[in-house]
């Protein structure tokens, strides 16, 4: 009944946590959602929306949107015309327009590992395989001896492990890149989520030859619920990737473009992040501290520079899974590490734990309550 690639759909763990993590009580360490303190609430009567929203819009999304993403990129380092520019409903479906391109059964990706779960389980529908690095991140040696077809990766505050690639290191990566004639498709959601400065220039603005895909969300920084991201592509990807676009959907949302055209044009999106910023970096020294106090003996981590996430690996061999049944009876929802890893079936001693949404009541009272069933 079904297309064969149906059985290579997994059900994601993260939705059937995050699911139980809604029961009342439940303090939620699982999802990667923003603090509902910090989502953006636009003035809808402030907006002046013309006529024309309302009728069917371009593929490639408004024209006024894209030169703004365009002179955004250009000013992180990153040389794009707006006719490279694609406006996405939301950055996870720059991940299937990227996979529809570029994957087929007898594809291999390069990845970290772990890496982003809901992009493994889009490479997974089309047939792909992954090579993975044997750090968390990837380094010019693991390009060098791969036989991957094409990269993706998630340099800036990494989902799921909070780290970011240096300016050097995204160089030689790059490079390594260039030499291997390896595509690179650059993830971007978490850049302005930026706690100890800013983060360093795309990587794939070190690129000299090969071609690349560099995707960027609004979700983090504005809201989830506008469903709005952006691709930007190497000119020569950019007409297959517009036609993919069509034939998924027709075009972005507009009103959601309208909303976001709005805020980027007139310096509410700067705004916004500079007043979210140090609600988050609260958040995210609270956890470090607590674990701190709490877990130093049991657990390693590193403090993230930026993102939603700590990463944490146990010291102890430890079921992840059964932990995670065992906080959810107590009200606390964690995810557990294994589905971020490509190859399969893993058995990891590793939590991510997001430090976003919950109040510092909440994230002191949630590392206590794991560190007494660790
Ligand atoms: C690495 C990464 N890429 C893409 C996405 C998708 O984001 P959105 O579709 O909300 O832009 C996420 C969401 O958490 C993510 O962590």
């Amino acid at each position: 009944m079904f297309a064969k690639r149906i059985d290579r759909l997994k059900p994601s763990l993260v939705r059937e946590i995050l699911a139980a993590a809604q029961a009342p009580g439940v303090i939620s360490f699982a999802g990667g959602l923003p603090a509902a303190e910090t989502l953006f609430q636009p003035e809808l009567s402030e907006l002046k929306l013309p006529a024309s929203i309302w009728q069917y819009g371009a593929s490639e999304g408004e024209s006024v949107l894209r030169d703004l993403v365009a002179q955004r990129a250009n000013r992180l380092g990153l040389a794009c015309r707006p006719d490279q520019v694609l406006i996405l409903n939301g950055s996870q479906q720059g991940i299937d327009l990227v996979a529809k391109l570029w994957v087929e059964e007898t594809t291999k990706i390069l990845c970290e590992s772990p890496t982003y779960l809901a992009a493994l389980q889009v490479f997974d529908l089309f047939g792909a395989s992954f090579e993975s690095s044997q750090a968390d991140w990837l380094s010019p040696t693991d390009i060098e001896a791969s036989q991957a077809d094409f990269a993706y990766l998630i340099p800036t505050f990494q989902n799921p492990t909070g780290r970011c690639y240096s300016t050097e290191q995204r160089q030689l990566l790059a490079q390594a890149f260039d030499l291997r004639r390896m595509p690179v498709f650059e993830d971007d959601p978490y850049r302005d989520l930026a706690f100890d400065g800013p983060a360093p220039a795309p990587l794939v603005s070190h690129l000299q030859s090969v071609p690349w895909v560099y995707q960027g969300s609004f979700s983090k920084t504005l809201a989830p619920g506008l469903r709005l991201g952006y691709l930007i592509a190497h000119p020569d990807l950019i007409v297959p990737l517009t036609r993919l676009k069509q034939a998924a959907d027709l075009h972005s949302n507009r009103l959601s473009q309208a909303i976001v055209t709005h805020v980027l044009a007139n310096g509410t999106l700067d705004k916004h992040i500079a007043d979210l910023l140090p609600i988050y970096r609260e958040k995210r020294d609270l956890m470090h501290q607590v674990l701190t106090e709490q877990l130093a003996e049991k657990a390693y981590w590193h403090k993230p520079a930026g993102g939603l996430f700590f990463w944490l690996e146990l010291k102890r061999d430890c079921d992840t899974h059964y932990l995670m049944q065992k906080a959810l009876a107590l009200g606390l929802a964690i995810m557990p590490g294994d589905p971020f890893y490509p190859a399969k079936p893993q058995q990891t001693c590793t939590l991510r734990l997001n430090f976003s949404h919950s109040s510092l009541e909440l994230i002191e009272e949630g590392v206590n309550r794991l560190a007494r069933l660790i």
